[in-house]
């Protein structure tokens, strides 16, 4: 099989696709045929081993999993002794953020981690790109009480988190804006979202709306500059650490002040944000934004591709 090995922390150039066995799996594990998988933040973040923080999780010296990948779909072609809960044929997804080396043809996933039927009316593609974005999503969300009543900005709509995190609220009956890229405005409308902004020139920052919450998606604004739109009380989430950091000492020294305040999202458990997801799914209110698609044999080009900041949504590399 032909797998995408990360054997340092640099820049796509640095990724070797190789030819390798196809590995055995051991009692507890499946061996997935993938037929899809994303190239998404998460890997290039452990790729790039940016931010440095990155290395305390995925390695220090070097990436701990040598061949990259964080999400799949495909079909279980082997499975070992003590596997009870799926068997050979079985269609599956799933998603570990510290990676399960998935951008390769075959992968062995350890039962333990989260992994769900693919449902029949979900192709592979969907399957693998409703998991990253999505999960991140699903924290930000598990931060703050969002029900009906309350009014949420969205900044960076048409991310891989932010197309996720849209969807999201509205299924929640929330009144959402969303700032996002040129070109989105009737996705954002489809989806039932109640204004919309071009991300140009930060104008959303004029908006004379007061928001519960700030979702800022891509990183791209700052608490100080977002905060005369919050309500009294209200919060502010990025899915970056901003400048300095300052969203993590920010919500540490904000909830002990009286005022507005800044949350950081802590992404835990991947199965309780992707059985939400999938009951999103069942409901027909959520459907993952796919940009283009790579072979795997040009995931380099998918991962140059990722690292522009630019794609919407998720991009999918093929068998
Ligand atoms: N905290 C975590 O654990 C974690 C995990 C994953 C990702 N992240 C971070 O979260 C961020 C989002 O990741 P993602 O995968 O959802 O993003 P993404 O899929 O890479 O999407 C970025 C999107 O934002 C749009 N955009 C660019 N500049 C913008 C602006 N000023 N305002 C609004 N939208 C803008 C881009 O549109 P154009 O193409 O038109 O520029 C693009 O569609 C990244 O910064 C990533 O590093 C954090």
């Amino acid at each position: 099989m032909i797998a995408c090995f990360q054997p340092k922390y640099g820049t796509p150039n640095d990724l070797v696709i190789k030819e390798v066995p196809i590995p055995e799996p051991n009692s507890s594990e499946i061996l997935v045929k993938i037929l899809a998988r994303t190239v998404n933040r998460t890997d290039t973040g452990v790729q790039s081993g940016k931010p440095f923080v990155v290395r305390f999780f995925f390695g220090f010296w070097h990436p701990s999993n040598e061949i990259s990948g964080t999400d799949f779909s495909g079909v279980i072609v082997k499975k070992g002794e003590s596997v009870t809960t799926f068997e050979v044929g079985d269609e599956v997804y799933g998603f570990y953020d510290i990676g399960l080396k998935t951008h390769a043809q075959y992968a062995c996933i350890d039962t333990k981690r989260t992994i769900f039927k693919k449902p029949a009316f979900l192709s592979h593609e969907m399957a693998a790109a409703s998991c990253e974005g999505a999960h991140y999503a699903y924290y930000f969300m598990d931060k703050v009480k969002v029900d009906p009543s309350k009014k949420i900005l969205v900044n960076g709509g048409t991310g891989a988190i932010g197309s996720a995190m849209t969807q999201m609220l509205v299924d929640k009956g929330c009144e959402v804006t969303v700032v996002c890229a040129p070109g989105y405005e009737e996705t954002m409308k489809s989806w039932g979202v109640n204004k919309v902004y071009n991300f140009a020139n930060k104008v959303f920052l004029k908006d004379e709306s007061r928001y519960h919450y700030i979702f800022d998606c891509v990183g791209k604004s700052t608490f100080f500059e977002c905060k005369h739109l919050l309500t009294k009380g209200g919060a502010y989430i990025s899915s970056e650490l901003g400048p300095w950091s300052q969203n993590l000492f920010l919500s540490l020294l904000t909830p002990l002040l009286p005022g507005k305040k800044v949350k950081f999202p802590l992404p835990l458990d991947s199965k309780k944000s992707l059985t939400y997801v999938q009951d999103l799914f069942v409901r027909g209110k959520f459907k993952p934004l796919l940009d283009r698609a790579y072979e795997l044999s040009n995931i380099k080009e998918a991962f140059e591709y990722a690292l522009t900041g630019q794609k919407k949504g998720n991009v999918i590399i093929k068998s």
